[in-house]
């Protein structure tokens, strides 16, 4: 979608992917547990999603949460689990206002039996607004998102309810992201250039801004800086220009 931001004519990404990195840092620098950091980033991601909204961004999918987050402190990893459980309530109560629908994707299996009823109540209620699709990775790994896909796949095979060949849209119609398209544009701060184990499948043709930036300090000036990072790139998908 074409619009004009601070003057200049952008073409706005439809969907944004964004891996929120450097909260640990940020509470470090002030002398603060690392779980002051991480709520400091939820309050950040609150104030993102307006102004990803107000971009004209339709699609926002953040990495909240790894596969391999589990290998932190015990008191880190209960402190996050907090900090969701307050952020997927406080969703409930802004989808109408926002006009916001909610995905969670990740293996919500390993999850409190309390944090998947948040869960399934955001998805629920949120289904019928679009004004942002705004989807939360929690639990989640790019592995993890295909063993599963994979596994289900294999058992609709053998019981005979998929007999078509195999193809990428069918692959991708058994990931978490089934009815979300892939990003165009992913953002990941705090200096790493890294994936991580995020929506590996999806990114394929996705393109990459790195920032300095902490996540807790990321806004909408760090937002547009990316989107214009986006469009001075040439997406090409394997052609010619
Ligand atoms: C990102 O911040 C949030 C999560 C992974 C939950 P970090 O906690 O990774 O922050 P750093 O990388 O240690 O600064
Ligand atoms: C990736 O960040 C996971 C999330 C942002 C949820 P990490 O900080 O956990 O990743 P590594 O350890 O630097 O690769
Ligand atoms: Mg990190």
């Amino acid at each position: 979608m074409e619009k004009v931001i601070d003057g200049e004519k952008l073409n706005v990404p439809n969907h944004v992917a964004i891996i929120l990195d450097g909260n640990g840092r940020w509470a470090k620098k002030r002398l603060m547990p690392r779980n002051y950091g991480h709520k400091a980033g939820a309050k950040t991601l609150e104030k993102v999603c307006d102004d990803a909204k107000e971009l004209g961004i339709k699609y926002l999918t953040v990495y909240a949460f790894s596969t391999e987050n589990w290998k932190r402190s015990v008191e880190e990893v209960s402190g996050i689990m907090n900090i969701l459980r307050d952020y997927l309530a406080d969703c409930i109560k802004w989808a109408d206002e926002k006009n916001m629908r909610i995905r969670i994707i990740g293996d919500r299996t390993a999850l409190d039996a309390d944090i998947v009823e948040k869960i399934e109540e955001a998805e629920r209620v949120s289904k019928i607004y679009d004004g942002l699709n705004f989807t939360i990775a929690i639990n989640y790994g790019g592995r993890d998102d295909i063993r599963r896909g994979v596994k289900k796949l294999i058992s609709d095979v053998n019981s005979g309810k998929i007999n078509e060949e195999i193809s990428e849209d069918l692959i991708s119609s058994y990931l978490d992201t089934a009815d979300i398209p892939d990003p165009d544009l992913l953002i990941r701060t705090s200096g790493e250039e890294r994936l991580s184990n995020f929506l590996i499948w999806q990114l394929a043709y996705t393109e990459f801004y790195f920032t300095d930036c902490l996540w807790p300090d990321f806004n909408m000036n760090e937002l547009k800086k990316a989107v214009r990072y986006y469009n001075g790139r040439d997406r090409r998908y394997g052609g010619v220009k």
